[in-house]
């Protein structure tokens, strides 16, 4: 596809959904959706910087997740276990900035630990970042921002009166720019608490296929519909629209 004429959004967040039905309807398991699903992240990513995409945030696991059962949390927790190793190198080869969002506790401390060194060593870069949401949920991290906000407010470091969006904004688990494109895999429409705040003014897109096989080709589908998109933001162009 000719990126040239593209509008390309400067952060796309992706709802990595059907990975379990992806396993299950090849007669696999849910887990080998899993795998598979894990691996498509590091592809899509690898192509949607080469695209220009600056920021790109993965929602691989929510807070609520651990409502499923402790085979399916434990397989998921050695998966990533087994991957950071994999990323950090990745994010060294492709010079990208890996943070993460998302609560540290129910976390096991070797995860913590690789997060902390992703974190540390790819700091640097600057041009491409990596926002992985892991044991995320919007609402917490809403809640979290609050109480930061709090803290600072008693401590005298920050001004109530003087609190706007953009310095809201800085208290939650990572300071990105909004979230322009929302992608959620599988069919399913709804937003399942990732990134409220930052989806304000998203254009989201819900294509069928689940993320394993969501590759490139679907990636570029998405660009082009979103190219097609009228970001108003509330505004109106009067001269578009004046006869
Ligand atoms: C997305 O795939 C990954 C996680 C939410 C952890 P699912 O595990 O939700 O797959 P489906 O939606 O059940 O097929
Ligand atoms: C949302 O997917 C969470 C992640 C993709 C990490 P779910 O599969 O958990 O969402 P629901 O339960 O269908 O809303
Ligand atoms: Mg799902």
């Amino acid at each position: 596809m000719d990126y040239s004429k593209l509008k390309i959004p400067t952060h796309i967040g992706i709802i990595v959904d059907g990975n379990g039905r992806w396993g299950m309807e090849r007669g696999l398991s849910r887990s080998e959706g899993h795998k598979e699903g894990f691996m498509n992240v590091m592809r899509l990513l690898k192509y949607s910087y080469s695209k220009k995409v600056k920021c790109v945030s993965a929602y691989l696991f929510s807070t609520e997740n651990f409502k499923r059962s402790k085979k399916e949390v434990d397989f998921i927790m050695g998966l990533l276990t087994g991957k950071l190793k994999d990323i950090l190198k990745f994010c060294h080869d492709e010079k990208i900035k890996a943070v993460f969002s998302g609560r540290r506790d129910n976390l096991s401390s070797k995860i913590i630990k690789a997060i902390e060194k992703i974190e540390s060593e790819t700091n640097d870069y600057k041009d491409r970042i990596f926002n992985i949401c892991f044991n995320y949920g919007g609402h917490l991290e809403i809640i979290d921002a609050t109480k930061k906000i709090v803290l600072d407010s008693v401590e005298g470091v920050l001004d109530i009166n003087e609190l706007d969006e953009e310095k809201f904004s800085k208290y939650l688990y990572q300071d990105l720019p909004p979230v322009d494109l929302m992608i959620r895999t599988s069919g399913e429409q709804r937003l399942s608490n990732f990134m409220l705040w930052q989806c304000s003014y998203a254009e989201f897109y819900f294509p069928k296929v689940y993320f394993p096989d969501f590759n490139e080709e679907e990636f570029d589908k998405a660009i082009l519909e979103y190219t097609k998109r009228d970001r108003r933001f509330g505004g109106i162009d009067y001269e578009e629209k004046s006869n």
